[in-house]
Formats: C-alpha cells, sequence, structure tokens
C-alpha cells in the first residue's frame, strides 16, 4: 500500500496548510529588470554551485506565476508561503526601485487573494543585491537600515493584502552557512563575519517589524531553521559538542527575539566577535511577535574536534537519509514544537514554515512514496504535539516546485510538483495528488 497522508479532519478547525517557495528558487533573476544579485556572482565562481549553476532563469515562475497559483489552489492549499526578492525591487540594493519588480508582486498577491490562498510574505530568502554585498553585506551594520528601507517600499505597496510576513527566512543560513561554513554566499569562513553577520541580521529584523507595524501590518513573525544535534556517543566530550551546536544553531535566534540575550555556550565563541555595542540592540530585537515559525528538515550526530571553537564535527548516523544525505527523524520535529514553545515563545502560535525532502525524479522504480511517507511521519509529530497542546497553527510543506536548491544547483528535487528544466513544464507527483487527497476541500 502506498502511503497516505493525515486528512484535514485529523486538526483542529483552523489549522491551516500551505506550500512554500522562494523568489530566486524559481522566479527567474535575468527576468523584469531585476539587479544582480550575490548569488548570482557566488555562482560564477568556479567550485561554489554544482555546475555553476544559477537563478537566472530557475522554473520561469516569473512568467508562469499563475499556472503555480493554479497548482495550489488545486491542491486545496490555504497559505502560500513566497518571498520577494530585494534585487529585483531595489536592484541596487537602495535608492531607485524598479517599478516593473513591484507590479509582479502587486499582481502575483492579487493573483494569490482571486484564488482564496492566503499570501504569507518573506520578505528576505537570500538573493541580497550585489551591490550591497559590494558594500559588506551582513557584516556592515547598514544593512539594517538599508532592509527597513526595502521593507518600507514593500509594506507601503503590499501591506494592505498581505495576510503574515516574517523579514528574513532561516537566520542560521544567512549568519553561519554562509560566513562560517562558506557554503552559501557570500561564501566567507570567518568568525568575525558571523557574529557581525548573525547580529545584524537580528537587528534587521526588528527594524523590519517595527517598520511593517508602523503600516499597520499584523500577523508578523520570524522564521527560523532547527537541526536535532545528537551526540556522537555517550561521553561528556559529545554532549558538550553536541550542546555548543544546539547554541549557536537552534537557540542564537530564538533566545534573542524572546529573551533579549545570546546563549552562554554560543557567547564562548561568537562573543569576541560580535560588533561593539551589540548588548544595546535588543530592545529592537524583541519587537514582539505575532507567530513563529519552524523549518524543519534533519538531525545532525555531533562529535568532539579539536582545533579552535567551536571543535566539533558532524559524523554520519544510522537513519534512512534523503537525497541530500540528510537524516530522516521526524521526532525532533516534535521535540522543536515543544521546546520551542516551552522554553521560548509559550501561547504563541507556531507554525512548520518548511518540512519536506529532495528525492529522485518519480519513475517506475522510484515512486514517490518515500516523500508521502516523509510528510506523514512529520505531520504524525506535529499532530501529537498538538495532542499535548502545543499551540501548532499551520503546516507548509516545502516545496511546491523542483527549484534551485542553492550551492546544490537544480539537481536535488524538493517539489510537490516536477519541473522539466529544459521545457519547464510543470507536472505534478504522486505527492501533490496525496496532499490534494488530505486536504479536499477547504473548511
Ligand atoms: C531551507 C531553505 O529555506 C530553502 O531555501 C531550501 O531550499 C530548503 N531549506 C531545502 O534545503
Amino acid at each position: 500500500m502506498p502511503p497516505t497522508l493525515p486528512s484535514r479532519a485529523d486538526f483542529p478547525t483552523g489549522f491551516q496548510f500551505g506550500a512554500a517557495t522562494s523568489a530566486y528558487q524559481i522566479e527567474g533573476q535575468s527576468f523584469g529588470g531585476a539587479g544582480l544579485s550575490h548569488w548570482d556572482s557566488f555562482a560564477a565562481t568556479p567550485g561554489n554551485v554544482v555546475r555553476a549553476e544559477n537563478g537566472a532563469i530557475a522554473c520561469d515562475h516569473y512568467h508562469r506565476w499563475a499556472e503555480d497559483l493554479d497548482l495550489l489552489a488545486g491542491a486545496g492549499f490555504d497559505i502560500y508561503r513566497f518571498s520577494t526578492s530585494w534585487a529585483r525591487i531595489q536592484p541596487e540594493g537602495r535608492g531607485a526601485v524598479n517599478p516593473e519588480g513591484l507590479d509582479f508582486y502587486d499582481q502575483l498577491v492579487d493573483g494569490m487573494l482571486e484564488r482564496g490562498l492566503k499570501p504569507a510574505l518573506t520578505l528576505y530568502h537570500w538573493e541580497l543585491p550585489a551591490a550591497l554585498a559590494d558594500l559588506g553585506g551582513w557584516r556592515n551594520r547598514e544593512i539594517a537600515n538599508r532592509f527597513a528601507d526595502f521593507t518600507e517600499i514593500v509594506a507601503r505597496r503590499l501591506g494592505d493584502r498581505i495576510w503574515s510576513a516574517a523579514p528574513i527566512n532561516e537566520p542560521w543560513c544567512v549568519g553561519w552557512l554562509s560566513h562560517f561554513l562558506g557554503q552559501h554566499a557570500p561564501g566567507l569562513r570567518d568568525i568575525r563575519a558571523t557574529a557581525h553577520a548573525m547580529h545584524h541580521i537580528l537587528l534587521a529584523h526588528g527594524r523590519a517589524i517595527e517598520v511593517m507595524r508602523g503600516h499597520g501590518m499584523g500577523n508578523l513573525g520570524a522564521v527560523c531553521n532547527f537541526e536535532f544535534a545528537h551526540p556522537a556517543d555517550e561521553s561528556p566530550e559529545a554532549a558538550r559538542a553536541a550542546a555548543t551546536y544546539d547554541a549557536y544553531y537552534n537557540r542564537f535566534f530564538v533566545e534573542a527575539l524572546f529573551k533579549g540575550r545570546y546563549p552562554d555556550l554560543a557567547l564562548e565563541g561568537l562573543g569576541p566577535h560580535l560588533p561593539t555595542g551589540w548588548q544595546d540592540d535588543f530592545d529592537t530585537i524583541r519587537a514582539p511577535l505575532d507567530w513563529l515559525g519552524l523549518n524543519y528538515y534533519t538531525c545532525k550526530r555531533i562529535a568532539p574536534d579539536t582545533g579552535p571553537w567551536p571543535a566539533l564535527k558532524e559524523v554520519p548516523g544510522p537513519l534512512p537519509k534523503t537525497a541530500m544525505g540528510w537524516e530522516i527523524d521526524p521526532q525532533a520535529l516534535g521535540h522543536f514544537l515543544r521546546m520551542v514553545s516551552r522554553e521560548y515563545s509559550g501561547t504563541l502560535p507556531l507554525y512548520v514554515t518548511e518540512n519536506g525532502m529532495a528525492a529522485p525524479d518519480p519513475s517506475p522504480d522510484h515512486p514517490d512514496d518515500d516523500r508521502i511517507a516523509y510528510f506523514a511521519t512529520h505531520l504524525a509529530e506535529v499532530r501529537a504535539a498538538i495532542a499535548d497542546g502545543v499551540p501548532v497553527a499551520g503546516y507548509i510543506a516545502w516545496s511546491l516546485l523542483d527549484n534551485y536548491e542553492w550551492a546544490l544547483g537544480y539537481e536535488k528535487r524538493f517539489g510537490l510538483v516536477h519541473v522539466d528544466f529544459e521545457t519547464l513544464r510543470r507536472t505534478p507527483k504522486a505527492s501533490y495528488h496525496a496532499w490534494k487527497t488530505a486536504l479536499d476541500a477547504r473548511r
């Protein structure tokens, strides 16, 4: 028997389901007068991205958005989580606006509303305008002012029709993955750059919340990513290494957003490198939120290592893995929903804002069953958390479409809908049909 998904009726009334994408991953950055983003230059540098692929065309959502919204509505989703490309709206990252870019999002949002989809906006999903990257990007405190201006432009044009908004997708990736591990643009491996970026991301987040509140926008939140850190063995050294990973990955941002401080274990390494006066920014960073989004995919096995802080390494684990090589650990999603509400967000509604898996193209040998099973086991954890009283209000699948998986190019496919990157033809996979059956009619 192929796996199935729980149905809408298995969740509390009003629980919302959605699917997500992001601008650079689907739109086609070369269309419509968008400026260059730092992902264009990062991808052009040999060795950074598989086959040096970039988002110039991606899924051509820029021209095919109506078909994509029809797919979302056709499956019965309530929410569409999408993002605005800063470089499309402000090609230089400051100053002049590209009117065509703003018009694009304007019609996209209207298109959602016409189809009964709730627009869940993320302002920034990683495509920093290259001109701002040249000025130091997230390392430069000035980015918070630029981001506030960008937010102002978007809020003025779209704010009256947006259902929910979050400033920055996955701050850990924008900060650590991009400035410490060097795997994402701008590809740095520098602890000082990392500490500055992580702090400035939070400052920019707080400024954006202020701006949106000023425009009367409500239902404002933050979207953080979480990865469970299993100690690789029973030793106290492994426990400490896992706790350090947990501190700079899972807790750094929520601790700042909800408690106005950074975790001690993260400060051990990052503290000396934070920008001067960082302690004074928490009033801005802690701007009250209406919800918190959790992006969750996998866990890691963490072992101690020699060398400078954080002196840890990832080792392979025993669980089945996705095409990304990521272990499938649904229980960790339940853990994070409980932990975050208990320790940080309290009664605030939680949304799973991303969850999904990369799998090979469906074929008779490879039906889409693994992806359906992935969703099913994670949704079971969501239901269990709700039964325990955790205020989970919605679940958003990643992703509507196969798309540009950043440094891994177009090879890793997360879509409910297959995209042929030669013809750009969309073909719903079995997981899309499973969602359609599960969601049936909207309530
Ligand atoms: C999280 C990111 O938000 C998204 O851009 C990415 O494609 C997925 N993870 C899968 O790696």
